[in-house]
C-alpha cells in the first residue's frame, strides 16, 4: 500500500459527483470516508479501492448527524479534505411546496453542511491546513422559476462558503465553491420523484404557469448536451491538489448563457431575460 496523503470525507458519496470524487481522491492516495444513506452503494464503492471507507449516515436525521460529527471530531488523524457534496432538490411554485419538505431540503443542503464543517474545523486548525469544498450550483447565483427553494439553499451555501473562506484563511485552511451547471446524475430523477405530480395537485390557476414553464424548459434544454459527473469530480480534485485553489470553479451548461448574463445585466433586465428563457414572459392568467 502506498503512502496515504491524508484523510478525506465526501458526503453524498453513493452517486453522481460525490461517487466520482471519492474514486478520484482514493486514486490520488487519500483515505476517503464515503458517506451517504445507501449502505450497499457505499460497500460496492469500497470494493474498488482499499483507501475507501464506507460510512452510512442520514444527514437529515439530527441524532445520526450528531453521532457522525462526534466521530469526526474524535478522529486520531483529522480530516484534511472535506467535500460537502450531499444535496437534493424539490420543485414547485412556492404556494405548492409544504414547509416540511422545505425544511428537509435545508436539513441536508445547508444545516448538515454547516454541522459537518464545524466538526472538521478543529482538526484542520490543529493541522494548520486543509481544504473544504462546498458544492453550490449556478443556481447559487440566480434561480429558475419553480425552483426557488432549492436555489435558496445554494444561495445560502454561497454566503456561508464566502464567509468561511475569509475566516479560516489565517489558519491555512482553503475553502472552495463549486458551481456546476446541469450535470447528468441521479439528481433530476430524485427531484422528480420527491416532487411528485404537482401539475395534477396544483390549483387550476397555476396550471398555465406550470405548462408554460414546462414548454420553456423543454426548449431551453433541446440542444444542450449534458456532461457526466466526471467533469465536476476532476475540477474538485484539481482544486484539492492545487497549491493555490481558486475561490470558485464553474463548469457545465448554462454557465455562460445564463450566469454570464446575470453578471452583465441589471436586475430588471435579468428578470425579463429569465422569464423569456423559461417560457413565462407575457403570461397572464
Ligand atoms: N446534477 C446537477 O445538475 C447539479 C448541478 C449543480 C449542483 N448540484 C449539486 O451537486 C451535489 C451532488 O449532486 P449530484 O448531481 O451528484 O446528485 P445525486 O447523484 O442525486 O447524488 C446526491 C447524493 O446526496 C446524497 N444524499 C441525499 N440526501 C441525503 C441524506 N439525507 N443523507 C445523506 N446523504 C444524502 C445521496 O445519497 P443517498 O441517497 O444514498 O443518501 C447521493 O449520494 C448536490 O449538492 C447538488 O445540489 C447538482
Amino acid at each position: 500500500m502506498g503512502t496515504i496523503r491524508g484523510k478525506a470525507l465526501v458526503t453524498g458519496a453513493s452517486s453522481g459527483m460525490g461517487r466520482e470524487t471519492v474514486r478520484k481522491l482514493a486514486q490520488e492516495g487519500y483515505q476517503v470516508i464515503a458517506s451517504a444513506r445507501r449502505k450497499e452503494r457505499l460497500d460496492e464503492l469500497a470494493k474498488e479501492n482499499q483507501n475507501i471507507i464506507p460510512r452510512p449516515v442520514d444527514l437529515s436525521d439530527a441524532q445520526e448527524l450528531e453521532k457522525f460529527c462526534q466521530e469526526l471530531s474524535n478522529l486520531a488523524e483529522p480530516i484534511s479534505v472535506l467535500i460537502n457534496n450531499a444535496g437534493f432538490s424539490i420543485r414547485g411554485a412556492l404556494e405548492d411546496v409544504s414547509l416540511s419538505s422545505v425544511r428537509r431540503v435545508y436539513e441536508v443542503n445547508l444545516f448538515a453542511l454547516i454541522r459537518v464543517t464545524q466538526a472538521c474545523l478543529p482538526g484542520m486548525r490543529r493541522l494548520k491546513g486543509g481544504t473544504i469544498v462546498n458544492l453550490s450550483s449556478i443556481v447559487g447565483k440566480f434561480t429558475f422559476p419553480l425552483n426557488g427553494v432549492y436555489s435558496s439553499t445554494k444561495h445560502a451555501v454561497e454566503a456561508i462558503t464566502d464567509a468561511l473562506r475569509m475566516e479560516v484563511r489565517p489558519f491555512g485552511i482553503r475553502v472552495v465553491t463549486i458551481r456546476p451547471g446541469i450535470i447528468a446524475t441521479e439528481f433530476n430523477d430524485t427531484a422528480n420523484q420527491l416532487t411528485g405530480d404537482l401539475f395534477s395537485r396544483t390549483d387550476p390557476d397555476y396550471k398555465p404557469v406550470y405548462q408554460a414553464y414546462g414548454a420553456g424548459m423543454a426548449k431551453l434544454f433541446s440542444n444542450v448536451s449534458i456532461p457526466g459527473p466526471d467533469l465536476i469530480a476532476d475540477i474538485i480534485v484539481k482544486a484539492v491538489l492545487s497549491d493555490s485553489p481558486k475561490a470558485v470553479y464553474f463548469a457545465g451548461p448554462f454557465v455562460e448563457e445564463i450566469y454570464g448574463q446575470r453578471i452583465r445585466m441589471d436586475d430588471d433586465s435579468f428578470d425579463q431575460f429569465m422569464s423569456e428563457k423559461t417560457g413565462l414572459k407575457g403570461l397572464k392568467v
